[in-house]
């Protein structure tokens, strides 16, 4: 496969079914759609006694983690194992990275045991999808974030949680805030956002934590709470990414938290329905107060929950694009 190929082109198979996925940008509303319509039926599932389908069964994942994460990578691993899946993880920020192995060393060990999904993060943009144009055809890649590029099984998990609390996407106003600059999550939440047809998106944040222009995304940028967050339906928070800044960005973690902190005051200029979403881990008096994240317009636990839904969709979706790719293949070669 050329390396020159992009992430949006790569992920599809050629009857347009989800073989790898590695971004929300460029995919096609109706799959987005599919992604949580199937993770709707898993999330009821997860209520029964017996929470396991065979769907996986035989298979093995590994998820390769060359970067630190609680709940992505817990969330996965319960995903594939509710999905009946062989599962190795691999926390390769502690391990063979240290003794000078390369991605691709790590990657050919990796085929050499036979596995069926990897599961990819790590801090360089375009990780994921170099490691799919490296794999064979019988192997699926789900990026689990890559640098600040993109989080896309973050983002169709925030989907699905606005999705079961407000319905319909096109009467929605959804704010994003903090740290927009550093944040994979925004990213793949504004494109999913626009493709679900979003009435309108707005970025909130200090003009330092804002990527240059980003209001050729569709987005409305704010730099003020009080009319940024005015009659929003939905509050997305991000995490101040301290270990990605440079000092210069950021006057003090305390005048952050003033200007943009999200306080029960400032969430009263939002709709009184508003529901607030983090995708954790949350710094608690650095981008919201404690009240707010543990109060009743929360969502951030039920994010959680959403994160094993929606990751037990995309893995059982990309099997499956894969299982209808080589049928094709054989009969194109018979
Ligand atoms: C996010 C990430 O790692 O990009 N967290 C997550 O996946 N739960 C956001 C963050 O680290 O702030």
């Amino acid at each position: 496969m050329s390396e020159s190929t992009t992430p949006e082109q790569i992920q599809l198979t050629a009857d347009g079914q989800l073989r790898h996925f590695l971004t929300t940008e460029g995919l096609p509303k109706a799959l987005l759609t599919e992604i949580l319509d199937t993770a709707d039926s898993f999330a009821d599932m997860s209520e029964q006694q017996v929470k396991k389908v065979p769907l996986l069964r035989g298979k093995t994942v590994v998820n390769l983690f060359f970067e630190a994460s609680t709940r992505t990578l817990s969330t996965f691993e319960l995903a594939a194992k509710r999905l009946s899946a062989d599962v190795l993880n691999l926390n390769i920020s502690t391990s063979s990275t240290k003794k000078g192995e390369t991605l691709k060393d790590t990657l050919m060990t990796m085929h050499a045991m036979h596995s069926d999904m990897f599961v990819v993060r790590h801090s360089d943009s375009g990780a994921a999808h170099f490691i799919a144009s490296q794999v064979t055809p019988d192997v699926a890649v789900i990026n689990a974030g890559d640098g600040r590029h993109a989080h896309p099984t973050q983002a169709m998990l925030d989907m699905l949680t606005i999705r079961r609390h407000k319905g319909d996407f096109a009467p929605l106003r959804v704010a994003i805030v903090g740290d927009i600059l550093h944040s994979r999550v925004a990213r793949s939440q504004i494109h999913a956002l626009r493709t679900l047809g979003a009435g309108e998106i707005r970025v909130i944040a200090p003009l330092t934590l804002l990527p240059r222009h980003i209001e050729s995304m569709g987005v409305k940028v704010y730099t003020d709470m009080s009319s940024g967050l005015r009659d929003v339906d939905v509050i997305m928070m991000l995490r101040l990414q301290k270990e990605r800044m440079e000092s210069a960005l950021l006057p003090s973690e305390s005048e952050f938290y003033k200007l943009y902190g999200l306080t029960n005051d400032k969430l009263a200029y939002a709709h009184p329905e508003a529901i607030v979403m983090h995708p954790g881990p949350i710094n608690r008096g650095v981008e919201i107060e404690s009240a707010v994240a543990d109060g009743p317009r929360s969502v951030i636990l039920n994010q959680v929950t959403n994160g094993i839904a929606v990751r037990m969709a995309v893995m059982s979706m990309a099997v499956s694009g894969q299982q209808a790719q080589r049928t094709q293949n054989q009969e194109n070669d018979r």
